[in-house]
């Protein structure tokens, strides 16, 4: 058994990033500033997008792109309910309407037909979700959305660095990606928007900075009046400098660190095949380049013996750590009890909320890792069946 515990994720930080932080607190300038333009300026050439703007977290600017885009009372917003539960907790705080769509039940990705299906005349955005760092169709998505005048605003949290059909996710519509440290990169907290669109760029911009429409920075610099004045209320969501620098220090680093985690997957691939009734998520259809972000698996108890609570307290208890990614945003009791309509509704998403795991993957894990986690999920199925058969003996 493994002596060290092995977490699900572990951000990778060189001691040449420790140093970058180190040198923005030492310049006297921490809060945002020229790193924060520096990786707005990386997102935006990475992605192709014509604007890329940073801020505290995904959920932020989710939170600032759901306003700037004037959802509220009435309008219905269609996307999963196998999210995190900040898209669909901000769907509700601004009076909107999540209609919850099921998901593939390989891919755990949202379908076209199923958005298609999903709209009314009352719907006004659709969030796609880039699920575990696979791309959604987005080719298909877009001819249903076009057809049917809804915008596109991608959930890319897990997607930085996936592209679709060779083209890198977030150049097209508008998206959003997460920077937190168990993402691809991190900020230590953070999150990018990047989109083409102008004026909607303008209006997050501003509802970052308190409708300023300047940041501190600009008003160091002396670019623009301190005395600006509130063009609309806004918020106070943007990034630092100090978090920025990491990130931009992770950027030369992202196809590497997806390369590690596109190996470590393969080995999973490998080593998993032989174990019945744990089961990986199927690879899209559609070409495309996975970010790797989660390594999801289906722990089938009618296949395996072993229940997903059982099977993360015995990998627990052989020092390795495991994720839920997610439990379907309706079955959390808020949702539960004031939106009970969906319960039922989603079978694909149910059956999965209840089973999937996230095994551990991220760069600076090697091979004999990877080898210990399948180790100790056979050794916890191995266990269970003993049992079984000790019991019927
Ligand atoms: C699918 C999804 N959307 C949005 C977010 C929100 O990102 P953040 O944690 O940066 O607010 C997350 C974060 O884990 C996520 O997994």
């Amino acid at each position: 058994m493994r002596t060290s515990f092995l977490p699900f994720c572990r951000p990778s930080i060189s001691e040449e990033d420790i140093a970058a932080v180190g040198d923005v607190l030492r310049s006297g300038w921490i809060t945002t500033g020229p790193k924060v333009a520096e990786l707005e300026a990386l997102v935006a050439q990475r992605t192709g997008a014509a604007e890329a703007i940073a801020a505290t977290s995904g959920t932020a600017l989710m939170q600032l792109a759901l306003e700037a885009m004037g959802i509220g009372p009435g309008d219905e917003v269609v996307g999963p309910s196998l999210t995190w539960v900040s898209t669909p907790n901000l769907v509700e705080l601004r009076g909107a309407t999540n209609v919850f769509v099921d998901v593939d039940p390989e891919t755990l990705l949202v379908g076209a037909d199923a958005i298609d299906a999903a709209i009314t005349p009352r719907t006004r955005l659709v969030i796609p979700v880039h699920y575990a760092g696979a791309p959604v169709d987005l080719d298909a998505v877009r001819t249903v959305c076009r057809r049917r005048g809804v915008p596109i605003l991608e959930d890319a949290a897990h997607a930085i660095g996936t592209q679709y059909r060779g083209v890198e996710v977030g150049g097209v519509d508008t998206a959003i990606f997460s920077l937190h440290p168990i993402k691809n990169i991190t900020s230590g907290e953070g999150g990018v928007l990047t989109t083409n669109d102008r004026a909607l760029a303008a209006r997050v911009r501003g509802l970052r900075f308190h409708g300023l429409a300047v940041d501190a920075h600009d008003r160091a610099q002396q670019g623009r009046s301190p005395q600006a004045q509130v063009q609309s209320p806004g918020y106070k969501q943007n990034m630092a400098d100090m978090n920025a620098v990491l990130a931009v220090r992770q950027m030369s680093r992202l196809d590497a660190f997806i390369a590690r985690r596109e190996a470590i997957a393969a080995q999973y691939r490998r080593l998993l095949a032989e174990v019945e009734g744990i089961n990986l998520l199927a690879d899209p259809a559609w070409p495309h380049r996975h970010a790797r972000h989660l390594i999801v698996v289906r722990v089938d108890e009618a296949r395996c013996g072993v229940d997903r609570a059982a099977l993360m307290d015995g990998l627990k208890a052989r020092n390795i750590g495991t994720g839920i990614h997610f439990l379907a945003a309706h079955t959390h009791t808020w949702y539960r009890e004031n939106r009970p309509y969906w319960t039922g509704r989603l079978p694909v998403t149910e059956w999965n909320s209840a089973r999937i795991c996230t095994l551990p993957c991220f760069p600076d894990m090697r091979e004999p890792d990877v080898r210990d986690v399948v180790d100790a999920i056979k050794d916890v199925l191995a266990g269970a069946r003993s049992v079984v058969v000790g019991g019927r003996s």
